[in-house]
């Protein structure tokens, strides 16, 4: 049976992960809390609302519902001025030949994304127009672990949930790719993501003979 790909953004295609840590490592300090490594694990794949209030919550701080408005969007304005300096460099090991092999190989593909930056940061790298069907931050109710993101990219691309491979690198998006009951590529390490079917350490690994 034909397969689509589905595939996460930040982490996965490429090094925006990072960005994201390091402008909500500097939101915490504001708030005299260190956030660590493991808080970022945590934090990957989790919508901007919700990883503000996981940190705050880490911090055990609270602000006003204006003041928590403001730090969204000073946060965003911290990740955009890296976003700006981006391109095609910034894809992760392996992501080119992957695309190429897709296109080789006649594999729809779909984006699903915890972002609302998703369009911007695929139009900086090259990619926009690689996918059939993107789902963003913007186009769902419910976010990752809820498996909303990805049953809605297979519709848009016709495919039935079993016919659809998630390459995922957080812990909620693996949950919600099983929650939608698709195979779940793990991308990092088995320990981070135990419930992904297997782990590879980049797109590139990705053995296409299995499709
Ligand atoms: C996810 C990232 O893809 O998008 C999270 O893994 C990020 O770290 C989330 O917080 C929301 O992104 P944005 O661009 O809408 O703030
Ligand atoms: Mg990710």
């Amino acid at each position: 049976m034909k397969k689509a790909f589905i595939l996460d953004l930040d982490g996965v295609i490429c090094d925006t992960a990072v960005f994201h840590y390091e402008a909500w490592k500097r939101l915490a300090q504001e708030y005299h809390y260190q956030l660590t490594e493991s808080d970022n694990e945590e934090l990957k794949g989790v919508s901007r609302v919700d990883s503000l209030k996981f940190i705050l919550s880490r911090a055990n701080h609270s602000i006003s519902e204006e003041q928590f408005q403001l730090d969204l969007e000073r946060k965003n304005e911290w990740y955009l001025e890296k976003v700006a300096e981006m391109n095609d460099s910034y894809l992760l090991e392996g992501v080119k030949t992957f695309f190429q092999q897709c296109k080789l190989l006649n594999i729809p593909l779909g984006l699903g994304s915890a972002s609302k930056n998703a369009r911007l940061v695929l139009e900086k790298v090259g990619l926009l127009n690689e996918f059939q069907a993107i789902v963003d931050a913007s186009t769902v109710i419910q976010g990752k672990p809820h498996p909303e993101t990805f049953l809605k990219a297979a519709e848009l691309l016709g495919f039935e949930p079993e016919n659809c491979i998630v390459f995922e690198d957080s812990s909620s998006g693996i949950t919600a790719a099983k929650a939608a009951n698709m195979f779940a590529v793990g991308i990092g390490n088995q320990h981070d993501l135990p419930l992904a079917d297997y782990c590879i350490p980049n797109l590139g690994k990705f053995d296409f003979t299995q499709v």
